[in-house]
């Protein structure tokens, strides 16, 4: 059952979707002229094929406000109108201002309250429950949240391990309070979330915080890039991710035949398709751009939202099922009705 925690709202939409990815693609060939690793390896692994890396001079803010401007442009609204920004990332610009700060001043998002979530790849999905929150009181009435994410800055280009997995990008959704049409497209209709610390140490970036600052003598061993036991974390993505989307698609009065795409985190293919044949879906109903891009973390909700909704994919009506799992652990789900 839903936690109490996890109690449905109603009356928020999604509005307007947007997204950036950087320039540079990086190659599983280009990674195994680095480590020792294979495009073969990686793909049958992974399913990831390329990845996005941001320029040097690009921060976080950089991805996600051109992705915010997107969202803005195809929800046909100005930045003014935004009382709201929320980002979800693990890689923001520096410890303080939020990064969700410098997206108000690139935008010009004068009227917005802003700052950041950290849930790690389920952030994206945790930062659209807070903002329903704040919709669904009357606080506030049109809000960004953003999902961005510059994990080139925290990968040690040694270890194979993780390397090949992450890459860089940004991706965002305008959402708007829908008053009382209760049958508003792109309706948010339940989220569930989940945490358990318990589980922290299996995938985390151990050092440049306050518990371990980097100093000259133990820079060297990179405590500051991202380390991950892969296969535990392999399992309890999947048992989370299923039980979330059953308890969002219970909470929203809705069965797993109703689902008409499934938008999950995009870290690795044989998770997505052991997600879909316990949902006992076909593997095509779930979106897939990670051989694109690779895990982009809180980003790859957003960015796989938007482009499904640029594709043509998303009609009217349709049941979305978005959900997430990342470093914590965290874990969420939300189903949508376009
Ligand atoms: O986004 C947050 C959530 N993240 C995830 O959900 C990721 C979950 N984990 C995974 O996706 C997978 O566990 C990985 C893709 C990370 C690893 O795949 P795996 O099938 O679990 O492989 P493994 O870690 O069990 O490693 C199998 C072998 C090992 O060699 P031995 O010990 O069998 O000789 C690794 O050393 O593959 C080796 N290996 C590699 N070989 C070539 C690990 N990484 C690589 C590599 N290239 N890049």
């Amino acid at each position: 059952m839903p936690t109490p925690s996890s109690q449905a709202f109603c009356a928020s939409s999604i509005i307007g979707t947007g997204s950036y990815m950087p320039e540079k693609v990086l190659t599983n060939d280009d990674l195994s002229k680095i480590v020792d690793t294979s495009d073969e390896w990686i793909t049958t692994r992974t399913g990831i094929r390329e990845r996005r890396i941001a320029a040097e001079d690009q921060a976080t803010s950089d991805m996600a406000a051109e992705a915010a401007r997107r969202a803005l442009a195809d929800a046909g609204i100005s930045a003014e109108e935004v009382n709201l920004i929320v980002v979800a990332t693990v890689t923001p610009d520096m410890f303080f201002p939020s990064t969700a700060c410098f997206v108000q001043k690139k935008i010009g998002a004068t009227n917005a309250v802003c700052f950041d979530i950290s849930a790690a790849c389920s952030g994206f999905l945790y930062a659209l429950q807070v903002a329903r929150h704040f919709i669904n009181t009357g606080n506030r009435s049109t809000a960004l949240v953003i999902g961005a994410e510059k994990l080139s800055s925290l990968i040690n280009w040694q270890d194979r391990n993780t390397c090949v997995l992450f890459g860089d990008g940004a991706g965002a959704v305008v959402i708007r309070r829908a008053e009382e049409e209760t049958d508003a497209p792109g309706r948010v209709l339940s989220t569930v979330m989940g945490s358990d610390g318990n589980l922290a140490d299996l995938l985390k970036v151990p050092g440049g915080g306050s518990a371990c600052p980097i100093t000259a003598e133990n820079a060297l061993s990179r405590p500051n890039t991202i380390h991950m036991e892969g296969r535990e974390t392999f399992k309890h993505a999947v048992t989370r991710m299923c039980q979330a989307s059953e308890q969002a698609l219970e909470m929203a009065g809705l069965k797993k035949e109703d689902i008409t795409l499934i938008i999950p985190h995009q870290a690795n293919l044989r998770i997505i398709q052991a997600i879909a044949d316990r949902l006992g879906l076909p593997h095509d109903k779930a979106f897939i751009n990670l051989d694109k891009y690779g895990n982009t973390s809180a980003a790859t909700i957003p960015v796989a939202l938007d482009e499904a909704n640029r594709a043509g994919r998303l009609k009217r009506g349709d049941i979305l099922l978005l959900v997430a799992f990342g470093g914590g652990f965290t874990w969420a789900s939300s189903v949508v009705r376009w």
